[in-house]
């Protein structure tokens, strides 16, 4: 059976069209993009039907952290499939519990608790839902520009933007400016069941926080009795060069949710951590949350494969290699290119060009395409692209991609007349 590529360009974006999205496919169109996900291989994404290659920094956010078709990942789930399949979602499962084990094993300070759901949104919908029915509060405090998911409670935590069509902001959730101490501090009281933040919000442009903006948070959450969510959807399996972005604040949260690369980028996963104390919400209902596929046990080699290969400490080396590389790259970008590039952010592989406005991040992520690298600007702070390769990469691809963002930013730079 093949399935890459059997019709025309036309053909395959037509039916797109047709039965999919038309919005998509128009606006794909509009900016000249006209890419079908084809052959997949490492770091490199090939269009279905023509030969252009691109390199992909986009990763969905850290799906593709190994890269795509990683030979052990892909393993994992074809030895699973000999005897496993969904499993049932109410009974007790021995494949969810191993997982659960590994990521007690692996998680910061006594975070030994886990309910797996299936995305990102869900889990974040899981951890507030846990914080609500653990302390009896309601309000939630989230960050302005962040980023949590498209789902129920983590839709209410986002920007007005996203929930706006629906309906207003549900109550109880508020906003602080990110990386703020004074307006956190203002807005914590004895209502507040949970603050919620990415550990770097992506969608915001992957500001990098003050090293005492974590241990701060974590203070005035146990002083008013609030619990501390921390999203590490993004930032978590091995992106920053520790295993988890939080490990870098030295802060330990309550509950910690993560996603996208726990999948492999084959099997979708999500995992809601929390600490045992949390548990005892769950003990007196431990039928309060149900999701028919969360964690299903297929899927729990994958993922329990997935952390053995992002846990080792070859590989966050490896990780922390390469920032250094991109790091030294950026900085040089940013002597060669002073009337756009303002600065790069980073953390580990967590990687955001600031650039000097709101224009630039939409027309570098077109002329990144047109040099062969998949990078999408930040939605909620397009002076920001992203850039998020795999985990896996050689130097040697490394190297390429700053290449490739050199003269991205030349030809932006023209393309806006700021050169
Ligand atoms: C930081 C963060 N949290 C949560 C989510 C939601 O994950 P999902 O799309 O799997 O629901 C995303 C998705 O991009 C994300 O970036």
């Amino acid at each position: 059976m093949k399935y890459i590529g059997m019709d025309s360009k036309d053909a395959i974006i037509s039916r797109f069209s047709h039965h999919v999205s038309s919005g998509k496919a128009d606006f794909f169109k509009s900016v000249g993009i006209d890419f079908v996900f084809g052959r997949r291989q490492g770091p490199f994404v090939w269009d279905a039907v023509t030969s252009k290659r691109l390199i992909n920094c986009h990763c969905n956010g850290g799906v593709f952290n190994l890269g795509h078709a990683h030979p052990d990942v892909i393993g994992a789930l074809r030895e699973s499939l000999n005897e496993l399949d969904i499993g049932n979602h109410h009974l007790i499962s021995e494949q969810r519990g191993l997982l659960a084990e590994k990521l007690c094993e692996l998680m910061p300070g006594d975070i030994t608790y886990t309910v797996f759901g299936v995305g990102g949104g869900e889990a974040i919908d899981l951890a507030i839902k846990l914080a609500r029915g653990y302390t009896g509060r309601t309000k939630v405090v989230s960050a302005s520009g962040g980023y949590h998911g498209h789902t129920g409670f983590a839709l209410a935590t986002g920007d007005e933007q996203y929930f706006k069509p629906f309906g207003p902001r549900p109550a109880g959730f508020v906003q602080v400016p990110f990386d703020d101490r004074e307006s956190l501090e203002k807005e914590i009281d004895e209502t507040t069941a949970a603050v919620i933040f990415e550990t770097i919000p992506a969608t915001y442009g992957m500001p990098i926080p003050d090293k005492d903006f974590y241990p701060f948070a974590r203070k005035l959450c146990s002083h008013h009795g609030a619990l501390l969510i921390i999203d590490e959807v993004q930032t978590g399996i091995g992106r920053t060069g520790r295993l988890w972005g939080i490990e870098h604040f030295n802060v330990v949260p309550d509950i910690m949710v993560i996603g996208k690369g726990l999948s492999g980028g084959i099997y979708p996963m999500s995992a809601t951590c929390f600490r045992p104390d949390l548990e005892s919400f769950f003990h007196d209902n431990p039928f309060i949350h149900v999701s028919t596929f969360g964690g299903a046990e297929v899927g729990c080699p994958v993922a329990l494969k997935v952390l053995e290969i992002s846990s080792g400490p070859a590989f966050l080396e490896h990780v922390c290699e390469l920032a250094g590389l991109f790091a030294d790259g950026f900085e040089e970008l940013k002597h060669k290119h002073p009337e756009i590039l303002v600065r790069h952010r980073q953390l580990g592989l967590m990687m955001g060009l600031e650039m000097v406005n709101e224009q630039c991040g939409p027309v570098m992520s077109k002329v990144c395409y047109d040099n062969g690298i998949l990078s999408i600007y930040a939605n909620n702070n397009p002076r920001v692209s992203q850039l998020l390769p795999p985990l896996i990469i050689e130097r040697d691809t490394a190297f390429e991609i700053i290449d490739r963002v050199d003269r991205s930013l030349d030809e932006t730079k023209r393309f806006l007349g700021l050169a």
